[in-house]
């Protein structure tokens, strides 16, 4: 099932050549680079190849005006401006999402948005995002306008099992990121309560979380903590994708006061709290955060 748009579709196509290759090339990879990335985390050497592999290949698409990544510091410059040009559009990627994960060999993933914007942008103007999860098997999970569809990878072609994923609404399950004695009081009077209701999910890659919720319906976060009142996840890399899959899927995102999309970033790499899944549950932590 392609795409409308020929440059979305062109964007996603590749990400779904790349995600064999990818998966393959994890293997090998699975030490640390004596790099940081730019929010200051060491970087795995799966992360810096990755970022390079899908750089190369997204820069040179028709209409991929620019390319952002957490990987980079900057923004590269693909030859177009998606402020002023038609069809020109700016792609976002965590090249891989959960790289920590690779030492203990468990679930990653690589997510993109696809931005009618200049980087760094509203998450109100991606026209598409999704994500790329390495699981028991590889699979995508791909958001556009006219909703979500599920697709199987393999030999780098994508097989669509899923046309129209929505949110189930019976929440099941539920995973919650950080230390609980760095979490804020009002935010664990809520993970009390939710821990109550729902079952524990938390893999440590956020994308593998998500893709539970949006399977059993429930509610993933990395809130903002006391150490650090922003949290742990990117806006424009994490947290304005995943936010656009889940409320394109039915359901929604808050940074604990409102859409993730509505957030205006000053920088590229900004961090935000992220939450997304059933809306019942978005709508309580609102009300339970001060
Ligand atoms: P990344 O590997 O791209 O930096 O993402 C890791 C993120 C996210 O995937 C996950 O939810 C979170 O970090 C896990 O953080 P903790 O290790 O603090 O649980
Ligand atoms: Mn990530
Ligand atoms: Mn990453």
């Amino acid at each position: 099932m392609t795409v409308s748009d020929p440059v979305v579709e062109a964007v996603v196509a590749t990400i779904s050549r790349s995600a064999t290759e990818i998966r393959q090339g994890l293997i090998g990879r699975r030490g640390t680079a004596d790099e940081e990335n730019p929010s200051g985390e060491t970087q795995a050497e799966a992360d810096v190849w990755a970022d390079e592999l899908l750089a190369d290949r997204l820069a040179d698409i028709d209409g991929v005006g620019e390319y952002g990544s957490e990987e980079r510091a900057d923004v590269i410059d693909c030859g177009g401006d998606p402020e002023t040009e038609p069809d020109t559009y700016a792609v976002a990627v965590d090249p891989l999402d959960g790289s920590s994960n690779l030492k203990s060999n468990n679930a990653m993933g690589t997510i993109f948005g696809v931005y009618d914007a200049a980087l760094p942008a509203r998450g109100e103007t991606l026209i598409a995002a999704g994500y790329v999860l390495y699981g028991p098997i590889t699979t995508m999970v791909l958001a556009t306008e006219t909703g979500v569809s599920e697709y199987e990878m393999s030999g780098g072609e994508r097989r669509v099992v899923e046309r129209d994923l929505t949110l189930p609404d019976d929440p099941v399950v539920y995973g919650f990121g950080g230390r609980v004695p760095d979490w804020p009081d009002d935010f664990e009077a809520y993970a009390r309560e939710i821990e109550r209701e729902l079952k524990l999910r938390y893999g440590g890659a956020m994308i593998a979380d998500v893709n539970q919720v949006l399977t059993y319906g429930g509610i993933f976060g990395y809130p903002g903590l006391a150490s650090r009142p922003e949290g742990k996840l990117r806006l424009q890399f994490e947290g304005n994708p995943i936010g656009y899959i889940v409320e394109r899927a039915g359901g929604r995102s808050s940074d604990g006061k409102e859409s993730l999309l509505a957030l205006e970033p000053d920088e590229l790499h900004d961090r935000t709290p992220v939450h997304v899944g059933n809306a019942e549950l978005i709508d309580r932590l609102e009300d339970r955060l001060d």
